[in-house]
């Protein structure tokens, strides 16, 4: 089987189903013979290599830096991988896209009111009273993407997966062999 490194990167708010898609994704790929697809997960990277990063733009931007270098280097060895982060500056997005070379951006889109509903992490809430100051989309910018491969809007989790693994076979970075 061929190996083409790229990455996935899933940009949106928080609450908007980046980890979910991520993993249904990763999922699908295992599935069709993909051997490994690391997932760089923006809640579990702060735990590690950008521990002890904050949320302003300067900390946010470098977050995103750090987790393209990661990309990279798994690019660099064939290894196609997913990352999952906020990432609401279009300027990083470009920079990693231009230093990871094979960048398939994916837009989940997902209205505001809908994600700070769900607020699974009950962090909305505070971000409304201003307990936490800095919240992407209440209290801080996100800058959607104006061109990504892929737009979520409107999909289900499921049928977003389906038209990400079917992007990436038409753009050649799936064997057609493993999609059959
Ligand atoms: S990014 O902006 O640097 O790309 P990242 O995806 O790593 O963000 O982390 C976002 C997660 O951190 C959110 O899903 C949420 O759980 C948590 N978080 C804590 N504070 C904030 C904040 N001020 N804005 C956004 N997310 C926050």
């Amino acid at each position: 089987m061929t190996r083409r490194g790229y990455t996935i990167c899933m940009t949106g708010l928080s609450g908007a189903g980046k980890s979910t898609l991520a993993v249904a994704v990763r999922d699908r790929m295992l599935a069709l013979g993909v051997p490994h697809v690391p997932v760089l997960d923006g809640d579990i990277v702060r735990k590690h290599i950008s521990r002890g990063l904050g949320f302003s733009r300067a900390d946010r931007d470098e977050n995103i830096r750090r987790i393209a270098i990661v990309a990279r280097m798994l690019v660099d060895d064939g290894v196609p991988n997913i990352v999952a982060a906020i990432s609401p500056y279009r300027n990083i997005r470009r920079q990693a896209r231009d230093a990871i070379g094979e960048f398939v951006e994916v837009f989940v889109r997902c209205p505001l009111e809908i994600c700070a509903g769900r607020d699974v992490k009950g962090l909305y809430a505070k971000a409304f009273t201003g307990e936490i100051a800095h919240f992407t989309g209440v209290s801080d910018p996100y800058e959607a993407p104006q061109s990504p491969e892929i737009d979520t809007a409107r999909l289900s989790a499921d049928v977003a997966a389906d038209t990400i693994v079917a992007h990436l076979v038409l753009q050649g970075l799936l064997p057609v062999a493993a999609a059959a």
